[in-house]
């Protein structure tokens, strides 16, 4: 387990309601020395409220793929972690099921979905409805998550410290569905997943990338081509070879 793994982990078992864990070092799959160390150089400290003492049993991975999506979902409602909390009116989760195949990954929550708590129900949410659509897709047979959970004021793009308090939570969604592939709409989520932060049109030439071994794939935020409709040419040829991706990979029949 990587450093970074261990402190989503631990942060997650926060999440869940752990207030305290006893643990013994030797039993985690990590070389102890070395991460003490890490820890230091990282500035990471272990919460107040979690203590770590020796000897004891490990809460292994399996039982953190058991909290669910769901459970992690009523953890974070009241989230404090950046500013944002302030101006939400309902926190933004997620939607899809928990098996789902496909994860698509966006920006951020605008203000029908700060008022519905679900994502992608306004005018873009239309638009990306038809997109998945045009390629055989259901909404309801893929994830939907953005990179924050709640709406930046004026639908703002994301701070660096909003991106950086709300990623974990991608990323326990991420490790608990498991997709075979995932879709990036738009710049914040492709320099947030990526770290790439070459101009879109360069971008989508590279694809597809890898984060964490799942294929990922890009193409243009949907409110993006509500404003320029000359993008809806590229973002067609995007759906095209993302689609034949999913038929290649035998995530999806062909039609
Ligand atoms: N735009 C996004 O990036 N995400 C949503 O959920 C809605 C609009």
């Amino acid at each position: 387990m990587s450093l970074r793994s261990f402190k989503q982990y631990i942060e997650l078992l926060q999440l869940s309601g752990l207030s305290y864990l006893v643990t013994d070092f030797n039993k985690i799959n990590i070389k102890v020395e070395k991460n003490k160390a890490e820890i230091e150089d990282d500035n990471y400290e272990l919460s107040d409220h979690i203590v770590c003492s020796p000897n004891t049993d490990v809460i292994t991975d399996e039982k953190f793929d058991e909290l669910g999506l769901y459970k992690l979902k009523d953890k974070i409602q009241d989230c404090q972690k950046c500013g944002l909390a302030k101006s939400r009116l309902k926190l933004v989760y997620g939607e899809g099921p928990q098996t789902a195949k496909i994860m698509i990954i966006s920006e951020g929550p605008g203000a029908e979905e700060n008022i519905t708590g679900r994502p992608f129900v306004g005018e873009a949410g239309k638009l990306l409805t038809n997109m998945l659509a045009a390629i055989n897709l259901q909404r309801s047979e893929v994830y939907i998550a953005n990179i924050v959970k709640c709406r930046p004021p004026k639908n703002r793009t994301p701070q660096q410290n909003e991106i950086d308090a709300c990623m974990p939570y991608l990323q326990q969604q991420i490790r608990i569905i498991q997709p075979q592939v995932i879709l990036l709409l738009g710049k914040t989520a492709i320099i947030s997943m990526l770290k790439n932060t070459h101009p879109i049109d360069t971008v989508r030439d590279a694809q597809p990338f890898i984060y964490q071994n799942i294929p990922v794939w890009v193409t243009y935020h949907p409110a993006a081509l509500l404003r320029d409709k000359s993008l809806k040419r590229k973002a067609w040829a995007d759906l095209q070879k993302f689609r034949d991706f999913l038929i290649e990979k035998g995530i999806k029949e062909a039609l």
